[in-house]
Order: structure tokens, then C-alpha cells, then sequence
């Protein structure tokens, strides 16, 4: 995804190139460890890239406020190893091979390695956090919480009554929205943003991570260059929203439905999966909840005061559910 703002927002992208750079010197400052293993496995994914797609949240949120507040690169730094660890950890539940394009820890070092790796991570994450308040550090607590209870539900699935769709939205806001959010979170906190305009661009950032994540699973079947392994949750059997639309339409071919009901291990088979489901109606009704829910982003963001922060985030909402890569 390349963010990149419309010509008369230019100050405003300078601005964020210059934020972001400064909490890539941070964030690398940071995983520091006179350990080496620890030094070696929290560098790897730092270094493979990502889109840094929660700091320049963080970025634009501040810009509500005082972009220059001491604690706006901090708490960047704070979001993006929480979500780096959690990527470390995910990447053990998910069994990926490949992440930003790298080779997951996982797969490199094993998933004890990875494990404590993303535990280094989070430890790195929360030392930074308590020099940011009590505050910050109870939104992190939250956060995470939901984080871990989203990842939860995910991994045992709907429950009893519970309507499979609507179970998995709501495991999409908790696993992503709730970290997006608490990035629109901590950038307007700590730019000294009022506490109700805060609520808001936390409204924001948990809508637009919901777009975020429906934008990536459907991109987990389309695209080939994600810098993970395509049709990787058709692989594991994750169920996501258009194999959920899928199985629950009744002119589905048995055959899909039979392969969509579980994990597909066999190449040939999960080609097959792939190319039927790419063209089957399920992608658009996907679609079209991820378009519903950029919409209420763009809703969130009438209640904001007009400014440049704010045209960028129209721009970001765009390429969130434009999203190719
Ligand atoms: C990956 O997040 C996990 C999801 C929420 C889909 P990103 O897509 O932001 O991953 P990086 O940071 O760019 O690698
Ligand atoms: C991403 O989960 C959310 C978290 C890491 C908490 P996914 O499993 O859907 O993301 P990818 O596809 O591995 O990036
Ligand atoms: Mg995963
Ligand atoms: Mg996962």
C-alpha cells in the first residue's frame, strides 16, 4: 500500500516521511539487546519492512494537536512493536513461512524462538510505555487485551448460537481494529487533544482497521505479492469473510464447500480452491462490508475539525480499501 497524499497535502507528507524516519531511529534503537540471539531475531522483522501503517496514524492523529509533543514518536514506537510482537506471535499460530516478505521467525528459528522473541518485543514495547503515564500505559493494557481475546475467539471459532459473521467481525476488531484505534488513541493524547475529540479519532482508527484487515483477507486471495505466502488462510483452514459468504450460500458447489470446510494441504487442491473462489460472488459481498466499513471511517471523520491531517486521512481510508498490495 502506498500512501500518498494529494499534491496540495505535500507539506503534510514531508512532515510524516520526516515523523516516520524519526521513529524508525527509535524503534531500531529500542530492540537493542546485548543479547545476541534476542538482538538478531527482534531485528529481522523490523529490518524486512512493513508498511509502518499504525506510527503514521500515530503521525496524523498528532497533528489534531501538537505534532511536537515529546510523547507522539514514543508512542509510535510503542503501537509498532506491539504490533510486531503480535506478528510474532501470530505468525506461530498461523504456521506462516513468510512475513514482509522475510522469512517468519518461526520458520527460521522455531516457535520457541519466535515466541520469546515476540515476549522481548512486548517487554521493549511496555519499558518505553511507562515513560508515557499511567494513562497510556492502561490503553495499552486494554488494547491488548482485546488483542489476545480477538486471536482467541478467532482460534476456536463461533460458539454455540453465535452467527459466524458477525463473530467474525467482531474478532476483526478486536485483533486489529483495537490496536489502530489505540494508534489514533496516543497520537491525539499525546499531542494534548481534547479527551472527546481523542474518543473520536480512536472511532476513527477502530473502523478503519476493521476496512484494514477485511482489505488484507481479501487481498490473501487475490494478491500474489503481499510479501506473505498467497491463499495462506485457505491453507490453515482460517475461515475469512468471503469463505464465510461462501458456505453460507446455498448455490455454493458441493465440491467448494467441501474444500472451504477445512484446512487444504494438497497444492492442487488449494489452486483449485483459490480459482473458485476468486470468481465466485462471495468476493463482492466481501467487498462490500469492507466498502461499509470504509464508509464508517469516512463518517467517523466528519466529526473532526477541518485541517490537512484530516484530508489525509480521506486519502488513507481510499487506499485502505483500494488497497493491491
Ligand atoms: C498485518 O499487519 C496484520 C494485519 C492486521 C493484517 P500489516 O499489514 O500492517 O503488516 P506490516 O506491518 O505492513 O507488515
Ligand atoms: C493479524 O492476523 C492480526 C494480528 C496479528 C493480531 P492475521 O493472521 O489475519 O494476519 P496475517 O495475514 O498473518 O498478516
Ligand atoms: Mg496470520
Ligand atoms: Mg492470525
Amino acid at each position: 500500500m502506498s500512501v500518498l497524499f494529494p499534491e496540495e497535502l505535500a507539506a503534510l507528507e514531508d512532515e510524516m516521511f520526516a515523523g516516520l524516519a524519526a521513529i524508525e531511529d527509535r524503534l531500531r534503537e529500542e530492540i537493542k539487546s546485548d543479547y545476541e540471539l534476542a538482538d538478531i531475531t527482534a531485528r529481522h522483522l523490523v529490518e524486512a519492512g512493513g508498511k509502518r501503517f499504525r506510527p503514521l496514524l500515530v503521525l496524523l492523529a498528532s497533528h489534531f494537536g501538537d505534532p511536537k509533543s515529546e510523547g507522539v514518536v514514543p508512542s509510535a514506537v510503542v503501537v509498532e512493536l506491539t504490533h510486531l510482537a503480535t506478528l510474532y506471535h501470530d505468525d506461530v499460530m498461523d504456521e506462516a513461512e513468510v512475513r514482509r516478505g522475510a522469512e517468519s521467525a518461526n520458520s527460521r528459528w522455531g516457535n520457541t524462538v519466535a515466541i520469546l522473541s515476540g515476549d522481548f518485543l512486548f517487554a521493549r514495547s511496555s519499558k518505553l510505555l511507562a515513560d508515557l503515564g499511567p494513562e497510556a500505559v492502561r490503553v495499552q493494557a486494554e488494547t491488548f487485551e482485546r488483542l489476545v481475546i480477538g486471536q482467541l475467539r478467532e482460534s476456536v471459532g463461533p460458539q454455540g448460537d453465535e452467527d459466524p459473521i458477525v463473530h467474525h467481525l467482531e474478532v476483526l476488531a478486536d485483533k486489529t481494529g483495537s490496536l489502530i484505534a489505540a494508534a489514533g488513541r496516543y497520537g491525539a493524547m499525546m499531542s494534548g487533544v481534547s479527551p472527546e475529540l481523542t474518543d473520536r479519532i480512536a472511532d476513527f482508527g477502530e473502523s478503519i482497521g476493521i476496512a484494514f484487515q477485511l482489505s488484507d483477507d481479501l487481498l490473501d486471495i487475490e494478491s500474489e505479492v503481499s510479501g506473505k505466502t498467497p491463499g495462506k488462510d485457505l491453507r490453515e483452514g482460517i475461515r475469512t469473510l468471503p469463505v464465510l459468504f461462501a458456505l453460507a450460500d446455498p448455490d455454493t458447489p458441493p465440491r467448494l464447500r467441501e474444500l472451504l470446510s477445512r484446512a487444504i494441504t494438497d497444492d492442487a487442491e488449494h489452486a483449485e480452491a483459490l480459482a473458485a473462489l476468486r470468481v465466485h460472488p462471495a468476493m463482492d459481498q466481501a467487498r462490500e462490508v469492507l466498502e461499509q466499513w470504509a464508509d464508517r471511517a469516512r463518517e467517523r471523520l466528519t466529526a473532526l475539525p477541518d485541517c490537512d491531517a484530516k484530508s489525509a486521512m480521506v486519502t488513507l481510508v481510499d487506499s485502505v480499501a483500494y488497497r493491491t498490495v
